[in-house]
């Protein structure tokens, strides 16, 4: 077993993920209870966590240094290496902040970095580094800004790294993770196996006789969730769908035509299109957005429950990276990015129990969920799509016109990307309506209208991702198309930014 302590990182969870699809247990601690923990359990390793503080800030969370003496082996990340340095008396500053993705030099090939190459690409997201190692300690990799990217103790198996081996976008990172459980903590790993079976028992067992009302949004995490609770409880379950017009151009057609097929029952559908649009008049605070329409669709979906009174349960496909992004409140540590309108825009005293069997998986998960459910290549496969839809693509008010400006500009990106054979290459692909006018020229006369981005990335896991690098050939037939049939769009511009620093959606 692995001992995690969680400094408050937004990848600490998929840390866990990491080490126990490599077949590993994982508990995952609070640093002020580590000590008594590692005591009680006597774990094989232990992992410090990133988090979002800097060592030297009062408050940040620490560890007892009694943990360095135990003999158990220690790899901390990022903040966990930081903290490993300050305490045992290297020196950490503020330094050249590091945000994406960067190459690591290899030094050092005998132990957590065994049988990988002279340099590799890992991801970095901090603004402290190490500048003097503790005594003992020895450098095994740098970056071109970092000397102490990646540090050992001489004699005790204690290693510190600056950059996240958990992100999907550090190459070697699960290599790195394996080496350290298998050559330093000595824990034979085993790949684990999804169990589709004990999670449809386990919603049986949960709902019992009651009924369920489905959230559906067209998407591939909702679909999943659905069949899995239509296979579990048959008839108990209501689908819904609330038409919000803020979904991709198609959606609707298909929730109509597929979706009974799918689930084995009627989908009822709730045109909310003008409700959504009013209360979304004047609101431009991205934050507000989020939760103005996630208050809306809960109230839509009680409303709808009181038809049926012995609803208990309301289905949610929640993936994890959503729950992730949207923690940050209470003790949990780590910075509050976005309400995701599924998680923290929901009402206090709502009045449905949530039912969320997709909470601890992550999109590649809940993709082989969906083909072990035998649901179909183009539901899977699909590209994830906010819950809050294109309002949070639409920088400033969601007007009417604006919406139809982004849905149609938004199906040219789709449309073009799937004629090129693009569409399933990439993580996702959109606009954004920028919120910005800039000058054009159309016909013989000057023209003033919005800039419309495009943002196309990839992705694993949605914690981390970089921009695709598109030929220039699709760029421009998207570019041409959407000033020429999108009216009112004056620009097209191409976003380049990885994730982190910028996160995918621009608000
Ligand atoms: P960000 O912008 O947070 O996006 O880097 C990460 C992933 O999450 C999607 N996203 C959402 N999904 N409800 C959702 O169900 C939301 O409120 C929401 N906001 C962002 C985004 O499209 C990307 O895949």
């Amino acid at each position: 077993m692995i001992l995690l302590v969680d400094f408050g990182s937004q990848t600490a969870h998929l840390i866990g993920r990491r080490v126990r699809d490599l077949g590993v247990k994982v508990t995952i601690v609070e640093p002020e209870h580590a000590l008594e923990q590692i005591k009680k359990l006597n774990p094989k390793g232990i992992i410090f966590s990133g988090g979002p503080a800097s060592v030297f800030e009062k408050g940040a969370p620490t560890i007892d240094k009694k943990i360095y003496e135990l003999g158990i082996p220690i790899l901390g990340i990022c903040y966990g290496w930081q903290l490993t340095a300050y305490l045992l008396h290297g020196s950490v500053k503020e330094g050249k902040k590091e945000y994406g993705p960067t190459t690591l030099k290899i030094q050092d090939f005998s132990d957590i970095f065994y049988g990988l190459p002279e340099s590799t690409r890992v991801f970095e997201s901090h603004g402290t580094t190490v500048y003097d190692l503790p005594i003992g300690f020895q450098s095994i990799a740098s970056t071109g800004h970092v000397q102490y990217a990646a540090a050992k103790h001489s004699s005790k198996h204690i290693f510190g790294v600056q950059f996240h081996p958990e992100m999907y976008h550090t190459k070697h990172g699960r290599a790195i993770l394996k080496n350290f459980l298998t050559r330093i903590c000595t824990i034979g790993v085993h790949p684990k196996r999804l169990d589709v079976q004990a999670m449809i028992d386990e919603i049986r067992e949960k709902v019992g006789d009651k009924r369920v009302m489905g959230a559906f949004s067209g998407g591939t995490d909702s679909a999943v969730a659905g069949a899995l609770v239509a296979r579990a409880i048959g008839n108990q379950f209501i689908p819904i769908y609330i038409d919000s017009g803020l979904m991709r151009e198609g959606t609707i057609e298909r929730i109509k035509n597929n979706f009974p097929d799918l689930l084995g029952m009627k989908v009822t559908i709730i045109n909310a299109r003008r409700e959504f649009l009013s209360r979304l008049a004047g609101v431009t605070d991205p934050e507000l957005k989020r939760k103005t329409i996630g208050r809306l669709y809960i109230e839509l979906f009680e409303k709808e429950a009181k038809r049926y009174p012995d609803v208990q349960f309301l289905l949610q496909g929640t993936t994890y990276a959503d729950f992730i992004q949207a923690k940050g409140k209470g003790k949990d540590r780590s910075a509050h990015i976005k309400s995701h309108h599924n998680v923290g825009g929901l009402p206090e005293k709502m009045k449905l129990q949530l039912l969320e069997p997709l909470r601890y998986y992550y999109t590649d998960q809940v993709r082989k969920i969906g083909l072990k459910l035998k649901l179909p290549k183009d539901v899977i496969y699909q590209q994830p799509f906010p819950g809050p839809g294109h309002a949070v693509r639409i920088v400033g008010e969601v007007t009417p016109s604006r919406l139809a400006q982004q849905v149609e500009a938004d199906a040219i990106v789709v449309a073009e990307l799937k004629k090129a054979n693009w569409y399933h290459r990439v993580f996702q692909c959109w606009s954004v309506m920028t919120g910005t006018n800039s000058t054009g020229v159309k016909g013989d006369g000057r023209f003033y209208g919005e800039v419309v981005a495009l943002r196309i990335v990839t992705s694993k896991d949605r914690m981390t991702a970089d921009w695709v690098r598109i030929p220039y050939e699709i760029l421009a037939r998207i570019s041409t198309r959407i000033v020429n049939e999108v009216p009112g769009v004056s620009r097209v511009v191409y976003d380049i930014t990885t994730k982190p620093p910028a996160t995918m959606e621009w608000e």
